[in-house]
């Protein structure tokens, strides 16, 4: 029996192309491991979003290439493999496929030519104690954001069609799974022979056993009014929007092809507010974009101040080679660009602090992920929106929704105890 291990990189999107290669791999006889030294198959699964995540993934992959078994095979697929191709062969002479994010659907083939042996005794995936799940709705980008590889790395945009979707997530309710996150780089270009996002979260909500919705990334210029109102009357579907703003100020958001303003953005975040009071609003931002002005951060820090996102991503701008913003001159140095980002990072963190803070005495509805892992009676969750809790109670299976009473917060866990009936 062989064994493979996996080591993902980046964003949901890789961990659900890590999970789908995983089960394709178990029915060609694999079992998973967690050890990368006895493994047969290694799969690094990469990024290459920001020029760290690539340098972390080579230092990985080298280790890799050192411990694993003679004879095992050292494979790295996904946005990275994309990007440098058969280069990486020269690069770290270990690898033996290298496997890219337009390539992936092709890894049957791959897998029977390279194991072609397998005496396969496949009984279908075993029920699953992970109440969450992951499911690629849209893959690829069509926005061209002057500063993202990714258009170039996953290509153009291509819906998934909603029945092999809706099939996925049957099935995914049949070994017991609760909760499914849908994934794409942009959700809202969702397109299917005329069923769009909204549509596709009512067919999702239609599916038995599935609890709970969640879905991620919407872009601001077309995340739709419909789309809120759909959330708003789906009770499946979390209280969470996650909507990257990456600037604040206009100048940088037209640099940037984000194809709106800060207006827009605000017209955006009113809206929601108005339809979905209670929803927890996350973004992604950028610092230090080419020619960035101290004055033009500031927007950006007044906009989060103005917004109060319950979290956010925050980057420090990455050059990546062949997209547009690499050949703008007037670059932010180093140094500024980091001291953006931390002066932004504590404004956001102490907002987070404050929302978080606030919660407590609130009533909470929460979703049992799992246990946590050093305390027997203790249990993580995760709310209606997108807040992490711990909860003392006696055995809950995964994907158990409770009520309960925030009695205090720590750092951004909301502390609960289960609510008296
Ligand atoms: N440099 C830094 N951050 C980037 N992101 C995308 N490209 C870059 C880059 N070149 C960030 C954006 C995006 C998130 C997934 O990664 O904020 O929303
Ligand atoms: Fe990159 Fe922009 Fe597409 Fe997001 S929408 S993946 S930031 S190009």
């Amino acid at each position: 029996m062989p064994y493979v291990y996996f080591q993902t990189f980046g964003c949901q999107m890789n961990v659900a192309d890590s999970n789908d290669i995983g089960e394709r791999l178990f029915t060609h006889g694999f079992r998973s491991s967690d050890d990368p030294a006895k493994a047969d198959l290694i799969v690094v699964n990469t990024c290459s979003v920001r020029e760290h995540a690539e340098q972390r993934a080579k230092t990985r992959i080298g280790e890799y290439g050192r411990l694993k078994k003679q004879e095992a095979q050292l494979w790295v697929i996904g946005c990275m493999a994309e990007r440098l191709g058969e280069s990486l062969k020269r690069e770290i002479p270990e690898v033996d496929r290298v496997i890219g994010a337009r390539s992936l659907e092709g890894i049957d083939e791959v897998i029977s030519s390279v194991f072609p042996d397998q005496n396969v005794d496949f009984k279908g995936i075993e029920a699953t104690d992970e109440a969450s799940e992951f499911v690629s709705v849209i893959r690829g980008c069509d926005n061209y954001c002057t500063y993202c590889i990714v258009p170039y790395v996953r290509g153009p945009e291509a819906s998934i069609p909603a029945a092999i979707i809706i099939d996925t997530i049957r099935k995914k309710a049949g070994r017991g799974v609760k909760e499914v996150t849908l994934l794409g780089q942009n959700v809202n270009s969702y397109c299917d022979a005329g069923i769009d996002f909204p549509d596709l979260i009512r067919a999702v909500a239609a599916v038995e056993g599935i609890k709970r919705i969640r879905f991620t990334t919407s872009h601001p210029k077309d995340c739709s009014e419909k789309l809120i109102r759909t959330i708003a009357d789906e009770p499946k579907c979390c209280r969470h929007v996650h909507l990257p703003v990456q600037a604040g100020a206009d100048r940088i958001l037209s640099l940037m092809n984000r194809r709106y303003t800060a207006a827009d953005y605000r017209d955006r975040i009113s809206m929601i507010r108005s339809l979905l009071p209670d929803a927890d609003i996350t973004t992604d931002i950028l610092v230090g974009f080419p020619s960035e002005t101290d004055a033009e951060f500031e927007s950006t820090l007044a906009l989060v101040e103005e917004v109060r996102f319950t979290a956010a991503f925050m980057f420090a701008y990455s050059i990546r080679e062949g997209t547009a913003a690499a050949s703008m001159s007037d670059t932010v140095s180093h140094e500024l660009k980091h001291r953006r980002l931390k002066q932004l990072i504590d404004v956001q963190t102490a907002i987070t602090r404050e929302i978080y803070t606030g919660m407590a005495g609130r009533k909470v509805r929460l979703m049992i992920s799992g246990r946590q892992e050093k305390r027997d009676r203790l249990w993580m969750a995760r709310d209606y929106g997108c807040k992490r809790a711990l909860i003392a109670c006696d055995e809950v299976p995964a994907g158990t929704i409770l009520q309960a009473d925030v009695v205090r917060t720590s750092g951004m866990t909301l502390i609960c105890e289960r609510t008296a009936l």
